[in-house]
């Protein structure tokens, strides 16, 4: 074997290694990523809809008592209105007629509205034993 073809051989390990290093860092900072979404998501919640929804989704925030329907136990009970990110999402978009739910469209972003219906989402599927 010359000296030519064992660099060759040194330098693919090398760019594979390269490769596994770069598709490991990639994976971790979709990880974080996807982490800090649902933080954000538990913010928007803590701050807009635990009011009504209570803290752990459980439809008993303080404002709950006087509403009715009332907001509905998502751990017990999962979604009336589609448990898809899309219809979680098109519900906190347009909200609920005929129910306390307001349309959320114009307070927040659409990324907020996405991290919130995730947030939403995980808390429903927390109860899931
Ligand atoms: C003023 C009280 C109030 C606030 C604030 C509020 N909601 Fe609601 N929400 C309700 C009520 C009442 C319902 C209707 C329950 C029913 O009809 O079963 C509802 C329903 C929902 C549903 C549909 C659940 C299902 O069964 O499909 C989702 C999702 C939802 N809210 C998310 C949110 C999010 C996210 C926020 C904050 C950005 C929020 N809500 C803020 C009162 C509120």
């Amino acid at each position: 074997m010359g000296v030519k073809s064992i660099m060759i051989k040194k330098t693919i390990t090398f760019l594979c290694l390269l490769g596994v290093l770069s598709l490991i860092t990639l994976q971790c900072n979709k990880k974080k990523k996807a982490d800090e979404s649902i933080e954000n998501g538990k913010n928007i919640y803590e701050a807009n809809c635990s009011a009504c929804h209570g803290i752990s989704g459980e439809g008993d925030g303080p404002g709950a008592a006087a509403l009715n329907p009332k907001p509905r136990n998502y751990k017990k009970d999962g979604f009336k209105y589609g448990s898809s990110i899309e219809e979680v999402k098109r519900t906190i978009n347009e909200g609920l007629e005929g129910t306390a739910m307001p349309s959320w469209a114009e307070v927040l972003t659409d990324e907020q509205i996405t991290q919130v219906a995730e947030y939403v989402k995980s808390l429903a599927a927390s109860s899931v034993e």
